[in-house]
């Protein structure tokens, strides 16, 4: 067992640290009872790396033949509800009873997901985003997260339980290595994406996950302003101004209610740099530089980011 943030004990299980709650005993339904369909799509995500706007990219893109933009269930609808996670949606439905292309999202690392998954048809696409900000989001959102009778989280026993591979899903750098390595075994069924570059350029990396995903803008659609659109709707802006964002609430999980304005702070890339310590930036800078050797991968780049 391990200390976790936002719940003391976390169990380790085949080399990740998983919260022991309902989400835990969805990885082993996943893992022992999922049948995938070639045309189900997974994301997947380490915690804070932008799992809420994704999963809102793709609904919004692959559903687009479906709803209008101006009764758009993203508008009404949290991401998460739109969008189950599989781990946690196995545990209380009928995951055959869901029409194709099935949306499923997980936080599990890629050695965790069964057979079933990596061995068929259906498309993965990840999202990774720079240490320094997950680490930073990942506090203060468990900050706000946890049970108010434990003791407050303090920043520096996070960090170093950070650095050291421990937290919810962890080890980060494991996670994010075990998806890049397999996109680069298999690139026509993962799609890798960073956090700053679908920042930077949200169309381009949009069109690229529709072709990717195999339903691909039409030229009336672009001609249309369709992607616009997506990206509009789907923008830190436009969420965070919903009722349902501000005020909604999510039940992915069972044991827990979640507000939706948690899963929405800056949406910025580089606003570590105003929580951290410089020395905390310089350790957390040479982890990542030790980790990456060799592996051909860098995180986002950013100007913001010193
Ligand atoms: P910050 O805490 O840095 O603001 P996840 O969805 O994986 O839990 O990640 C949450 C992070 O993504 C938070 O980062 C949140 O503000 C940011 N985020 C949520 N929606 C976003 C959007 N539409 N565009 C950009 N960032 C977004």
């Amino acid at each position: 067992k391990g200390q976790g943030w936002m719940i003391p004990a976390l169990v380790q299980y085949q080399g990740f640290w998983y919260p022991p709650i309902s989400v835990f005993k969805g990885v082993l339904l996943m893992q022992n009872h999922f049948t995938s369909r070639p045309n189900d799509i997974f994301m997947a995500s380490f915690l804070k790396s932008g799992t809420t706007w994704l999963k809102a990219i793709l609904f919004a893109t692959m559903k687009r033949d479906e709803y209008e933009f101006a009764t758009h269930p993203l508008l009404t609808t949290g991401p998460h509800d739109c969008f189950p996670y599989l781990d946690s949606y196995i545990c209380q439905s009928d995951v055959e009873a869901l029409p194709s292309p099935r949306l499923f999202a997980t936080h599990s690392a890629y050695s965790i997901l069964p057979k079933s998954i990596t061995d068929s048809d259906c498309k993965i696409v990840y999202i990774s985003r720079n240490p320094k900000d997950v680490f930073v989001s990942q506090y203060l959102f468990a900050r706000k997260m946890r049970p108010q009778m434990l003791p407050p989280l303090i920043m520096e026993e996070a960090f170093e339980l950070f650095c050291r591979g421990v937290s919810e899903y962890g080890p980060f750098f494991d996670h994010v290595l075990g998806y890049w390595k397999a996109s680069l075994e298999f690139p026509e069924k993962i799609l890798f994406l960073k956090f700053e570059e679908l920042k930077k350029e949200p169309a381009k990396h949009i069109k690229k996950l529709a072709e990717f995903l195999g339903k691909p803008f039409l030229k009336e659609e672009e001609t249309d302003g369709v992607i616009d659109q997506i990206v509009k709707l789907c923008s830190f802006d436009n969420l965070t101004s919903l009722e349902v964002n501000k005020t909604g609430t999510s039940n992915f999980i069972p044991e827990m209610v979640v507000y939706n304005t948690n899963f929405f702070r800056k949406g910025e890339v580089g606003d570590s740099k105003n929580h951290l310590t410089p020395e905390m930036i310089a350790q957390l800078d040479q982890i990542t530089e030790e980790k990456l050797k060799g592996t051909g991968f860098t995180f986002g780049e950013s100007t913001n980011i010193e």
